[in-house]
């Protein structure tokens, strides 16, 4: 672990955060660790040894472009879910070839502009096909392209991260497959190259994906059987992390373990993770503005909020919460509430913890995927900077948003 405490103070690889909390002073702010990043996208690295098999990370986790340049120097392909995600992933020097391109509701121009750079495309549904195909005649190339089936399977996970089942709104049912395969045989210029499915996100049992690589593999022979030259297996992201540090959880060789197996032959594997490769690299440091007590309840009242990290609020979920140096004072429990006009804004509830002072430093653990991704301007609150460590260098890798970033449109009528 790159984050870890000494003596009751937190480190970031060499640095102390203490000292990197006086250095930047301006808070909140987020704080990445190179040395963990590349730990975590060399866990997959290592789990897919000697397999026909590629990494492409999902951009939408954390799409800053140093983390995606350090990503892209370890081998890293990427998933991409809209054309600014697209431009990103360009900016940052990945291949096209490297690159899938996913979503439900892509529009014209975000399909034109994958299509001008010959990115793989992901069909989602019949409406998006044919989108597909107007234009693979418009810029008059063929493209690739992979059919994102919905397998109906359960992840056991939170409902809205939950993707692969019946009633989900992406992905083609399996029994509606052989349509597309019909509709896709008279079309030279678009050519099925794989099979793309994804179950949902935090998933912490590894055998659902044994049965979506069942199911996959299945599919993926019938559509040799019926002639296309199907090459890939997209089989998604979606494992979770220790948000709970429990300290047993499925790594990546648990996963690729549970599906190697099963996988055709002639398959060449891609796993489109984003949680597992940037979440534990990355945490929210902010700063303590008081303590009050209502009702019978305690709290801690941070600078940081909901905005810079929605996942709380938005899914309930438990993010490890402490201090970035010791504090001897009466331990009491705790919500980690931020400034935000609204009561779901949480970061934390009923923990127990020291009372801190004003100004103390409180660090919010495992923040480093769907963070700054689902960071909002709520309450013309400015998005915060983010700084990454790499041995003993600090490094600002975005620059906090200005009040003038916000009043891009003309001010006078
Ligand atoms: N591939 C596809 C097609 C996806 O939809 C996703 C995530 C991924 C890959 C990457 O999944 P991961 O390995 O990061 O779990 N905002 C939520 C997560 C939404 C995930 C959406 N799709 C959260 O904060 O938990």
């Amino acid at each position: 672990m790159q984050f870890y405490l000494r003596d009751g103070y937190l480190y970031c690889e060499q640095l102390s955060v203490k000292d990197i909390l006086e250095r930047v002073s301006d808070t909140p702010f987020y704080l990445y660790s190179a040395a963990q990043l590349r730990e975590n996208f060399t866990a997959y690295a290592h789990a897919l040894a000697g397999m026909n098999a590629r990494v492409f990370y999902a951009l939408k986790a954390n799409s800053n472009p140093t983390l995606l340049v350090i990503l892209r120097e370890l081998g890293s392909g990427a998933t991409l879910v809209s054309g600014n995600e697209l431009r990103m992933a360009l900016r940052a020097g990945f291949a096209p070839g490297n690159m899938l391109f996913n979503g439900n509701g892509k529009r014209r121009d975000e399909l034109m502009l994958a299509a001008q750079h010959g990115v793989l495309l992901n069909v989602d549904s019949e409406f998006d096909l044919e989108h597909i195909i107007q234009v693979a005649r418009a810029v008059n190339r063929p493209l690739d392209v992979l059919l994102r089936v919905n397998p109906d399977i359960r992840p056991d996970v939170h409902p809205y991260v939950a993707t692969g089942m019946r009633n989900s709104k992406f992905g083609i049912r399996a029994e509606r497959l052989m349509g597309f395969l019909d509709r896709l045989k008279p079309v030279p210029l678009v050519r099925l190259v794989g099979l793309h499915c994804h179950l949902g996100s935090t998933i912490k049992d590894v055998r659902v994906f044994r049965d979506a690589a069942a199911l996959m593999g299945d599919l993926f022979n019938a559509g040799r059987d019926r002639g296309f030259d199907v090459r890939y297996l997209n089989l998604g992201g979606g494992l979770g992390i220790d948000y709970e540090r429990t300290g047993v959880y499925p790594t990546p060789a648990d996963l690729i373990g549970a599906m190697r197996g099963l996988l055709p032959d002639n398959a060449t594997l891609i796993v489109e993770p984003g949680r597992s490769i940037v979440g534990s690299a990355g945490v929210l440091i902010c700063r303590v503005l008081g303590v009050k007590t209502n009702g019978d309840r305690h709290f801690i009242v941070t600078d940081g909020s909901m905005t810079e990290l929605l996942r709380p609020s938005l899914y309930g979920a438990y993010h490890h919460v402490g201090f970035i140096e010791p504090i001897d004072d009466e331990v009491r429990t705790f919500d980690i509430v931020g400034p935000v006009c609204e009561s779901a804004d949480f970061l934390g509830k009923a923990r127990e913890l020291p009372t801190p002072p004003e100004g103390a430093g409180l660090v919010v653990y495992d923040a480093g995927a769907y963070g700054y991704a689902m960071s909002s301007n709520y309450n013309l609150r400015t998005r915060p900077a983010e700084y990454l460590v790499d041995g003993d260098r600090l490094l600002q890798i975005r620059r906090a948003e200005t009040f003038d970033d916000l009043t891009l449109t003309p001010l006078s009528l």
